[in-house]
C-alpha cells in the first residue's frame, strides 16, 4: 500500500507543477481557498510546497463530484487529478484543470477565518496558523537557513558536534537560568549556550558547530526575546577576534545569498523589500569598536548614552542605520561582558568580543568573543563573576592541557530568520514559540 499513488498517478508536489506543462498529475492538499461562478469552481490549493489554483469545470466531471466540491469548507482535505496549463500570472505560475476531486475529510468550520485576528488568537491556535500562506513561507526560509548553516560549516572542514541540554552550570551570567530538578536533590540547568563544550569539542577536532535549542529565563516581553530558541555556535582552535570576525561576515553574508536565491517566491509572499536585504550577500561588512559605536548613538540624538553600558534595541537601531548591511561592534567594556572573554592586549579594559547588528533595526544576531586562555586570568575572571569554580574545573582543563588562542561566536537562528524575513516579531520565526507567558500549544 501506498499514500502516494491515486488512480495509476503519483503524487505530484505543487512547486513541481509548472514544470510539467501538459501532463495529467495528482496533487494531494488540502483546500486553502474556494471561490464559485456557474458552472465553474476555483479550489485554490495548498499541499505545504506552494499553493496553485484547481478549475473544476462542470462539463468535466460527474454532476454529484461538481456538488461535492462545490460545498468543500477551508482546509477540507482532498485529492486532485488534473491537467497542468502553464500561466505567467498563477500562483506557481501554473493551474490545474481537474477531471477528478477525490475528498478525503471535510473540515469542521475553521477557526482562523479571512477576518484580522489579534496575536493572541493566533498564537494560542499556532498550529492552526503555521497553515497560512506567510507563516509557511517563514517556515520554508527557516529550512533554507539551516540548509545553508550546515552546508557552510561542511564545506569549511567544520565538525558538527551536539552539546548537552541539561548542564551543570550558567555559561551567560546567572539570572537567566531554567532550573530543573535532578536525581538526588541536584540542580540541572537548562543550557544558555553550547559554547562551552564547543570549546572542548574544538580542542579535540580543531573547528566544530554546536547547533542546537538554547533556553533563556527572559523575563522581558520584547520582540527580540524568547526563552527557547535556536542557536549555531561555531568554535575553532588557533583563531582570534579577526579569524572570528571574517568567519561571521562569510557566515551571515552566505545565508542571505542562499535565501535570496532559493526562496525568493517567499520573501514576496512576505513582501520583503529585498533591495535592502541585497548588500548583506556581499562582505566585508563594516567593523567599528564600541567606542567608536558610542559616538554613532551619541551622533543619532541620544546624547545621554553613557560610555561602558550595554546597547538597547534603540541604541542598536541606531548604530545599524548608518550602514546597508550588518556591522560589527568589536572591543567593549570588560565590566559588561561574559567571563570567558579575553582581554585586550592594548586595553585591560576591554574585552575581545564582538556583536553583530542587523541593519533595519533588527539589533543584534551575532554575539562572539577571543576566549581567555590563560589559566590564571579565567580563573580570577570565575571568581569576579561570583561563579563556582567547582562547576568550571573541567572548563579549566582546557587551559591545563594544550591551552591554544580560540574563538567563536553564537547566531540566533530567530533574530536571524526575522531579519532576512523582515517580520516584526521572533515569535513568527520559530515554529512553536515559547515566551514568558506563553507555553501552549
Ligand atoms: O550574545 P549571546 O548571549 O552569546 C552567547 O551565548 C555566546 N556563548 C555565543 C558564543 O560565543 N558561542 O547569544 C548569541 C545570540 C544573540 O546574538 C542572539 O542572536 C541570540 O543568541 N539570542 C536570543 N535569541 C532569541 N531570544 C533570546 N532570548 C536570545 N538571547 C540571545
Ligand atoms: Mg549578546
Amino acid at each position: 500500500m501506498t499514500q502516494q499513488v491515486f488512480d495509476g498517478l503519483r503524487a505530484t508536489s505543487i512547486r513541481d507543477l509548472s514544470a510539467k506543462a501538459g501532463e495529467t498529475v495528482l496533487v494531494q492538499g488540502w483546500l486553502y481557498n474556494l471561490r464559485s461562478k456557474g458552472k465553474l469552481h476555483f479550489l485554490l490549493l495548498r499541499d505545504g510546497t506552494g499553493i496553485a489554483q484547481a478549475v473544476v469545470f462542470a462539463g468535466n466531471v460527474p454532476p454529484e463530484m461538481f456538488e461535492a466540491a462545490g460545498r468543500l469548507t477551508q482546509e477540507s482535505a482532498l485529492r486532485v487529478i488534473g491537467t497542468v496549463r502553464r500561466d505567467e500570472r498563477a500562483p506557481g505560475g501554473a493551474e490545474l484543470d481537474v477531471s477528478k476531486v477525490d475528498i478525503v475529510s471535510i473540515a469542521e468550520p475553521y477557526p482562523l477565518g479571512k477576518k484580522d485576528h489579534g496575536p493572541d488568537f493566533l498564537l494560542s491556535h499556532r498550529h492552526l496558523w503555521l497553515r497560512s500562506r506567510k507563516q509557511a513561507a517563514i517556515l520554508r526560509i527557516r529550512d533554507e537557513v539551516i540548509r545553508a548553516i550546515r552546508g557552510f560549516f561542511h564545506e569549511r572542514g567544520f565538525y558538527c558536534v551536539d552539546s548537552p541540554i541539561f548542564t551543570p552550570s550558567a555559561c551567560e551570567g546567572t539570572t537567566t537560568l531554567f532550573s530543573v530538578p535532578y536525581f538526588d536533590e541536584q540542580t540541572a540547568y537548562l543550557s544558555q549556550s553550547g559554547q562551552l563544550y564547543g570549546e572542548a569539542s574544538a580542542m579535540a577536532l580543531g573547528k566544530v558547530y554546536v547547533f542546537g535549542p538554547t533556553f533563556r529565563a527572559e523575563k522581558s516581553k520584547t520582540r527580540r526575546h524568547l526563552t527557547e530558541f535556536w542557536m549555531v555556535e561555531p568554535e575553532a582552535a588557533y583563531y582570534d577576534l579577526d579569524d572570528v570576525m571574517s568567519l561571521a561576515e562569510d557566515f551571515v553574508s552566505r545565508l542571505v545569498s542562499r535565501v535570496l536565491e532559493n526562496r525568493m517566491e517567499d520573501l514576496k509572499e512576505l513582501e520583503r523589500d529585498v533591495k535592502k536585504l541585497e548588500p548583506a550577500a556581499s562582505t566585508p561588512y563594516p567593523r567599528v569598536t564600541y567606542t567608536d559605536a558610542v559616538k554613532l548613538i551619541h551622533a543619532a540624538g541620544h546624547t545621554d548614552f553613557p560610555f561602558g553600558e550595554d546597547f538597547g534595541a534603540p541604541h542598536e537601531t541606531a548604530i545599524g542605520s548608518n550602514f546597508d548591511r550588518p556591522v560589527m561592534v568589536h572591543r567593549w567594556p570588560a565590566a559588561i561582558k561574559a567571563f570567558y572573554m579575553k582581554r585586550d592586549p592594548l586595553d585591560q579594559a576591554l574585552a575581545l568580543g564582538v556583536d553583530m547588528i542587523a541593519s533595519e533595526g533588527y539589533g543584534e544576531i551575532v554575539g562572539g568573543a577571543q576566549r581567555e586562555d590563560d589559566i590564571r586570568l579565567l580563573e580570577e575572571r570565575i571568581k569576579e563573576h561570583q561563579l563556582p569554580m567547582e562547576a568550571f574545573e573541567w572548563f579549566l582543563d582546557l587551559r591545563r592541557y594544550g591551552s591554544v588562542p580560540h574563538g567563536g561566536f553564537g547566531l540566533g537562528l530567530e533574530r536571524t530568520l526575522a531579519w532576512i524575513c523582515g517580520v516584526e516579531h521572533l515569535r513568527e520565526c520559530i515554529p512553536f514559540p515559547r515566551m514568558l507567558y506563553r507555553i501552549y500549544p
